[in-house]
Protein backbone atom coordinates (compact mmCIF):
# COMPACT_ATOMS: atom_id res chain seq x y z
CA UNK A 1 0.00 0.00 0.00
CA UNK A 2 1.43 3.16 -0.87
CA UNK A 3 0.21 6.43 0.65
CA UNK A 4 2.10 9.23 -0.77
CA UNK A 5 0.61 12.38 0.99
CA UNK A 6 -1.38 13.66 3.76
CA UNK A 7 -4.54 13.61 1.61
CA UNK A 8 -3.93 10.09 0.27
CA UNK A 9 -3.58 8.92 4.11
CA UNK A 10 -6.51 10.80 5.43
CA UNK A 11 -8.88 9.23 2.74
CA UNK A 12 -7.19 5.68 3.04
CA UNK A 13 -8.20 5.62 6.63
CA UNK A 14 -12.04 6.42 6.02
CA UNK A 15 -12.00 4.51 2.57
CA UNK A 16 -14.86 1.42 2.10
CA UNK A 17 -16.52 2.09 5.50
CA UNK A 18 -12.98 2.08 7.30
CA UNK A 19 -12.77 3.46 10.52
CA UNK A 20 -10.72 4.52 13.39
CA UNK A 21 -10.30 2.60 16.98
CA UNK A 22 -9.33 4.97 19.35
CA UNK A 23 -6.92 3.25 21.85
CA UNK A 24 -5.34 6.28 23.15
CA UNK A 25 -6.00 6.58 26.81
CA UNK A 26 -4.09 8.17 28.93
CA UNK A 27 -2.40 5.75 31.65
CA UNK A 28 -4.55 6.91 34.30
CA UNK A 29 -7.87 6.75 31.76
CA UNK A 30 -6.61 2.98 30.97
CA UNK A 31 -6.35 2.44 34.65
CA UNK A 32 -9.98 3.73 35.33
CA UNK A 33 -11.55 1.29 32.79
CA UNK A 34 -8.95 -1.52 34.59
CA UNK A 35 -10.59 -1.16 37.53
CA UNK A 36 -13.86 -2.46 35.72
CA UNK A 37 -12.74 -5.67 35.40
CA UNK A 38 -10.11 -5.85 38.13
CA UNK A 39 -6.89 -5.57 36.43
CA UNK A 40 -3.88 -3.91 37.94
CA UNK A 41 -2.66 -0.60 36.18
CA UNK A 42 0.52 -1.34 35.36
CA UNK A 43 2.39 -1.71 31.81
CA UNK A 44 2.66 -5.52 31.15
CA UNK A 45 -0.97 -5.38 31.59
CA UNK A 46 -1.71 -2.29 29.58
CA UNK A 47 1.08 -3.62 26.70
CA UNK A 48 -1.17 -7.61 27.09
CA UNK A 49 -4.68 -5.89 26.81
CA UNK A 50 -3.76 -3.33 23.51
CA UNK A 51 -2.01 -6.44 21.70
CA UNK A 52 -4.75 -8.59 22.02
CA UNK A 53 -7.03 -5.86 20.69
CA UNK A 54 -4.32 -5.18 17.37
CA UNK A 55 -4.41 -8.71 16.94
CA UNK A 56 -8.35 -9.47 16.08
CA UNK A 57 -8.74 -10.56 12.78
CA UNK A 58 -11.97 -7.83 12.37
CA UNK A 59 -8.67 -4.90 11.97
CA UNK A 60 -8.43 -6.07 8.17
CA UNK A 61 -11.03 -4.22 6.25
CA UNK A 62 -12.69 -2.46 8.93
CA UNK A 63 -10.01 -0.30 10.38
CA UNK A 64 -7.57 2.02 8.69
CA UNK A 65 -6.14 3.13 11.59
CA UNK A 66 -5.62 3.20 15.35
CA UNK A 67 -4.90 6.21 17.52
CA UNK A 68 -2.13 5.39 20.26
CA UNK A 69 -0.97 6.45 23.60
CA UNK A 70 2.72 7.61 23.16
CA UNK A 71 3.60 4.12 25.69
CA UNK A 72 1.62 1.83 23.06
CA UNK A 73 3.40 3.34 19.82
CA UNK A 74 6.93 2.34 21.35
CA UNK A 75 5.45 -1.01 23.02
CA UNK A 76 6.87 -4.25 21.17
CA UNK A 77 4.04 -7.61 21.74
CA UNK A 78 4.82 -10.53 24.03
CA UNK A 79 6.86 -12.31 21.45
CA UNK A 80 9.19 -8.83 20.41
CA UNK A 81 6.97 -7.67 17.36
CA UNK A 82 6.68 -3.77 17.55
CA UNK A 83 2.82 -2.97 18.23
CA UNK A 84 2.85 -0.77 15.25
CA UNK A 85 3.81 -3.68 12.90
CA UNK A 86 0.92 -5.94 13.84
CA UNK A 87 -1.58 -3.10 12.79
CA UNK A 88 0.16 -2.34 9.85
CA UNK A 89 0.00 -5.79 8.66
CA UNK A 90 -3.62 -5.68 9.10
CA UNK A 91 -3.81 -2.39 7.16
CA UNK A 92 -4.51 -0.35 9.77
CA UNK A 93 -1.97 3.14 10.36
CA UNK A 94 -0.72 3.68 13.74
CA UNK A 95 -1.27 7.30 15.08
CA UNK A 96 -0.67 9.42 17.67
CA UNK A 97 -2.37 11.24 20.54
CA UNK A 98 -0.44 14.58 21.05
CA UNK A 99 -2.14 16.78 23.56
CA UNK A 100 -1.20 16.68 26.70
CA UNK A 101 -4.41 17.54 29.15
CA UNK A 102 -6.68 20.70 30.02
CA UNK A 103 -5.95 23.17 32.27
CA UNK A 104 -8.65 25.51 33.30
CA UNK A 105 -9.38 28.19 30.67
CA UNK A 106 -9.03 31.13 33.17
CA UNK A 107 -8.33 31.34 37.20
CA UNK A 108 -11.69 29.56 38.54
CA UNK A 109 -13.14 28.65 35.81
CA UNK A 110 -14.97 25.32 34.87
CA UNK A 111 -14.10 25.32 31.08
CA UNK A 112 -10.72 24.22 30.18
CA UNK A 113 -8.31 24.60 27.55
CA UNK A 114 -5.91 21.89 25.83
CA UNK A 115 -2.72 22.19 26.72
CA UNK A 116 0.74 20.60 24.34
CA UNK A 117 1.87 23.00 21.93
CA UNK A 118 5.01 23.63 23.19
CA UNK A 119 7.75 21.19 21.82
CA UNK A 120 5.13 20.22 19.94
CA UNK A 121 7.37 20.36 16.31
CA UNK A 122 9.67 18.48 18.00
CA UNK A 123 7.76 15.53 19.29
CA UNK A 124 5.98 15.40 15.80
CA UNK A 125 9.37 14.29 14.11
CA UNK A 126 10.05 11.92 16.54
CA UNK A 127 6.59 10.09 16.14
CA UNK A 128 7.44 10.38 12.25
CA UNK A 129 10.60 8.95 12.61
CA UNK A 130 8.71 5.64 15.03
CA UNK A 131 6.40 5.57 12.10
CA UNK A 132 3.14 6.95 12.85
CA UNK A 133 1.41 8.46 9.87
CA UNK A 134 -1.61 10.44 12.14
CA UNK A 135 -2.31 12.61 14.75
CA UNK A 136 -4.52 13.53 17.35
CA UNK A 137 -5.96 16.56 19.65
CA UNK A 138 -8.70 16.75 21.85
CA UNK A 139 -10.59 20.11 22.60
CA UNK A 140 -13.03 20.19 25.72
CA UNK A 141 -16.23 21.87 25.52
CA UNK A 142 -18.90 21.31 28.20
CA UNK A 143 -22.64 23.19 28.44
CA UNK A 144 -23.96 24.74 31.55
CA UNK A 145 -24.93 27.59 32.63
CA UNK A 146 -23.13 30.48 30.27
CA UNK A 147 -21.24 27.76 29.10
CA UNK A 148 -19.32 27.06 26.20
CA UNK A 149 -18.38 30.81 26.36
CA UNK A 150 -16.93 32.61 23.61
CA UNK A 151 -13.19 32.41 24.61
CA UNK A 152 -13.18 28.31 25.28
CA UNK A 153 -14.45 27.68 21.81
CA UNK A 154 -12.36 30.19 19.97
CA UNK A 155 -9.14 29.54 22.62
CA UNK A 156 -9.61 25.63 21.85
CA UNK A 157 -10.19 26.31 17.82
CA UNK A 158 -7.21 28.45 17.70
CA UNK A 159 -4.46 25.24 19.32
CA UNK A 160 -6.69 22.67 17.03
CA UNK A 161 -5.63 24.98 14.49
CA UNK A 162 -1.87 25.52 15.37
CA UNK A 163 -1.60 22.17 16.24
CA UNK A 164 -3.54 20.28 12.71
CA UNK A 165 -0.85 23.05 10.91
CA UNK A 166 2.47 22.00 12.69
CA UNK A 167 1.29 18.17 12.46
CA UNK A 168 0.64 18.81 8.72
CA UNK A 169 4.48 20.33 7.86
CA UNK A 170 5.57 17.81 9.33
CA UNK A 171 3.55 14.89 6.72
CA UNK A 172 1.25 13.85 9.14
CA UNK A 173 -2.25 13.92 9.25
CA UNK A 174 -4.48 15.76 11.96
CA UNK A 175 -7.20 14.50 13.25
CA UNK A 176 -8.65 17.60 15.03
CA UNK A 177 -11.11 16.45 17.86
CA UNK A 178 -13.64 19.32 19.61
CA UNK A 179 -15.54 17.08 21.78
CA UNK A 180 -18.76 18.22 23.09
CA UNK A 181 -18.90 16.56 26.62
CA UNK A 182 -22.35 14.66 27.24
CA UNK A 183 -22.14 15.24 30.91
CA UNK A 184 -25.28 16.93 32.41
CA UNK A 185 -28.81 17.71 31.63
CA UNK A 186 -28.82 20.16 28.34
CA UNK A 187 -31.28 19.88 25.29
CA UNK A 188 -30.37 18.18 21.87
CA UNK A 189 -30.60 21.89 21.12
CA UNK A 190 -28.21 23.22 23.46
CA UNK A 191 -25.73 20.62 22.16
CA UNK A 192 -26.78 21.87 18.52
CA UNK A 193 -25.86 25.31 19.38
CA UNK A 194 -22.67 23.97 20.78
CA UNK A 195 -21.65 21.88 18.05
CA UNK A 196 -22.37 24.31 15.27
CA UNK A 197 -20.38 27.33 16.99
CA UNK A 198 -17.25 24.79 17.66
CA UNK A 199 -17.41 23.89 14.07
CA UNK A 200 -17.62 27.00 12.71
CA UNK A 201 -14.88 28.85 15.15
CA UNK A 202 -12.69 25.56 14.17
CA UNK A 203 -13.22 25.48 10.37
CA UNK A 204 -12.41 29.73 10.60
CA UNK A 205 -9.39 29.01 12.17
CA UNK A 206 -8.09 25.92 9.99
CA UNK A 207 -8.52 28.30 7.26
CA UNK A 208 -6.45 31.56 8.94
CA UNK A 209 -3.90 29.27 9.43
CA UNK A 210 -3.63 27.78 5.94
CA UNK A 211 -4.69 24.11 7.28
CA UNK A 212 -4.73 22.03 4.04
CA UNK A 213 -8.37 20.85 5.10
CA UNK A 214 -8.27 17.72 2.12
CA UNK A 215 -5.58 16.58 4.62
CA UNK A 216 -7.31 16.41 7.89
CA UNK A 217 -9.95 14.35 9.48
CA UNK A 218 -12.27 15.92 11.79
CA UNK A 219 -13.65 14.15 15.07
CA UNK A 220 -16.85 15.39 16.69
CA UNK A 221 -19.21 14.45 19.01
CA UNK A 222 -23.12 13.08 17.48
CA UNK A 223 -25.35 15.93 18.72
CA UNK A 224 -27.12 14.43 21.32
CA UNK A 225 -28.94 15.43 24.29
CA UNK A 226 -27.14 15.40 27.54
CA UNK A 227 -26.30 12.30 29.63
CA UNK A 228 -28.93 13.22 32.45
CA UNK A 229 -30.92 15.17 30.14
CA UNK A 230 -34.98 14.30 30.92
CA UNK A 231 -35.72 14.63 27.21
CA UNK A 232 -34.22 11.61 25.18
CA UNK A 233 -33.97 11.85 21.69
CA UNK A 234 -34.77 9.25 19.02
CA UNK A 235 -32.55 7.89 16.40
CA UNK A 236 -33.82 10.01 13.71
CA UNK A 237 -33.21 13.03 15.60
CA UNK A 238 -30.01 12.98 16.59
CA UNK A 239 -29.09 11.76 13.03
CA UNK A 240 -30.88 15.29 11.64
CA UNK A 241 -29.27 17.55 14.05
CA UNK A 242 -25.94 16.02 13.66
CA UNK A 243 -26.38 16.40 9.70
CA UNK A 244 -27.40 19.34 9.91
CA UNK A 245 -24.89 20.78 12.23
CA UNK A 246 -22.13 19.09 10.40
CA UNK A 247 -23.90 19.95 6.63
CA UNK A 248 -24.24 23.94 8.05
CA UNK A 249 -20.17 24.43 8.85
CA UNK A 250 -17.76 21.65 7.87
CA UNK A 251 -16.22 22.33 4.16
CA UNK A 252 -16.69 19.91 1.06
CA UNK A 253 -13.01 19.18 0.99
CA UNK A 254 -12.79 17.62 4.61
CA UNK A 255 -12.39 14.12 3.45
CA UNK A 256 -13.85 12.21 6.44
CA UNK A 257 -15.44 12.43 9.85
CA UNK A 258 -15.17 10.34 11.91
CA UNK A 259 -17.36 10.43 15.18
CA UNK A 260 -16.49 9.78 18.79
CA UNK A 261 -18.88 7.46 20.83
CA UNK A 262 -18.44 9.88 23.59
CA UNK A 263 -20.61 7.79 26.08
CA UNK A 264 -23.24 6.03 24.27
CA UNK A 265 -23.41 2.37 24.17
CA UNK A 266 -21.91 0.39 21.53
CA UNK A 267 -25.27 -0.49 19.62
CA UNK A 268 -26.58 3.51 19.81
CA UNK A 269 -23.39 4.63 18.49
CA UNK A 270 -23.55 2.14 15.57
CA UNK A 271 -27.21 2.80 15.45
CA UNK A 272 -26.54 6.68 14.96
CA UNK A 273 -23.67 6.24 12.86
CA UNK A 274 -25.77 4.21 10.07
CA UNK A 275 -28.50 6.31 10.45
CA UNK A 276 -26.95 9.09 8.97
CA UNK A 277 -25.55 7.43 6.28
CA UNK A 278 -28.85 6.36 5.10
CA UNK A 279 -30.05 9.88 5.02
CA UNK A 280 -26.64 10.88 3.32
CA UNK A 281 -26.67 14.05 0.90
CA UNK A 282 -22.89 15.03 1.52
CA UNK A 283 -19.87 14.73 0.40
CA UNK A 284 -17.08 13.50 3.50
CA UNK A 285 -17.24 9.78 4.62
CA UNK A 286 -18.85 9.78 7.26
CA UNK A 287 -17.45 7.11 9.85
CA UNK A 288 -16.28 6.26 13.17
CA UNK A 289 -13.31 6.71 15.89
CA UNK A 290 -14.82 5.33 19.25
CA UNK A 291 -13.40 4.12 21.78
CA UNK A 292 -15.36 3.15 24.47
CA UNK A 293 -18.02 1.59 21.56
CA UNK A 294 -15.89 0.00 20.35
CA UNK A 295 -14.05 -1.85 22.83
CA UNK A 296 -16.38 -2.14 26.25
CA UNK A 297 -17.70 -5.49 25.30
CA UNK A 298 -13.96 -7.01 24.18
CA UNK A 299 -12.93 -5.50 27.35
CA UNK A 300 -15.03 -6.81 29.74
CA UNK A 301 -14.41 -10.06 27.83
CA UNK A 302 -11.14 -10.32 28.15
CA UNK A 303 -10.52 -9.51 31.73
CA UNK A 304 -7.24 -9.55 31.96
CA UNK A 305 -7.27 -13.45 31.31
CA UNK A 306 -5.42 -14.31 28.15
CA UNK A 307 -7.54 -17.46 27.74
CA UNK A 308 -9.92 -15.19 27.08
CA UNK A 309 -8.31 -13.46 23.77
CA UNK A 310 -10.20 -15.32 20.96
CA UNK A 311 -13.77 -14.21 22.49
CA UNK A 312 -12.26 -10.53 23.15
CA UNK A 313 -10.97 -10.51 19.94
CA UNK A 314 -14.27 -11.75 17.78
CA UNK A 315 -16.11 -9.01 20.17
CA UNK A 316 -14.05 -6.34 18.67
CA UNK A 317 -13.75 -7.89 15.14
CA UNK A 318 -17.66 -8.39 15.10
CA UNK A 319 -18.17 -4.00 16.40
CA UNK A 320 -15.59 -3.74 13.64
CA UNK A 321 -17.52 -4.89 11.32
CA UNK A 322 -20.57 -3.54 12.44
CA UNK A 323 -19.02 0.02 12.26
CA UNK A 324 -17.66 -0.40 8.60
CA UNK A 325 -21.28 -1.17 7.78
CA UNK A 326 -22.88 1.58 9.55
CA UNK A 327 -20.15 3.85 7.75
CA UNK A 328 -22.06 3.05 4.41
CA UNK A 329 -25.55 3.16 5.58
CA UNK A 330 -25.83 -1.24 5.44
CA UNK A 331 -26.08 -2.29 8.82
CA UNK A 332 -29.15 -3.72 10.07
CA UNK A 333 -30.18 -4.66 13.55
CA UNK A 334 -30.95 -8.56 13.38
CA UNK A 335 -26.79 -8.78 12.93
CA UNK A 336 -26.34 -7.99 16.42
CA UNK A 337 -28.97 -10.60 17.34
CA UNK A 338 -27.42 -13.10 15.49
CA UNK A 339 -24.00 -12.49 17.00
P1 LIG B 1 -14.85 7.50 23.01
O1 LIG B 1 -15.34 6.95 21.69
O2 LIG B 1 -14.83 6.50 24.12
O3 LIG B 1 -15.52 8.80 23.35
O4 LIG B 1 -13.30 7.84 22.81
C1 LIG B 1 -12.88 8.43 21.66
C2 LIG B 1 -11.76 9.33 21.93
O5 LIG B 1 -10.69 9.19 21.39
C3 LIG B 1 -11.97 10.46 22.86
O6 LIG B 1 -10.91 11.34 22.74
Amino acid sequence: MELNNIEEIASYIVSDGKGILAADESNPTCGKRFDTIGVENIESNRRDYREMLFRASGLKDNIGGVILFDETLRQNAKDGTPLIDIMNAAGALPGIKVDKGLIPISDGSDEVITQGLDGLNDRLKEYVAIGAKFTKWRAVIKIGNDMPSDQCIDGNADALAEYAKLAQNNGLVPIVEPEILMDGDHTIDQSFNASSRALASLFNSLKAKGVNLKGVLLKPSMVTPGSEATLKASVEDVANMTLKSLKENVPAEVPGITFLSGGQTEIEATQHLDAMNKIGGFSWKLSFSFGRALQAGALKAWSGDSGNAFIAQDILSHRAKMNNLAAQGDWIIDLEEEF
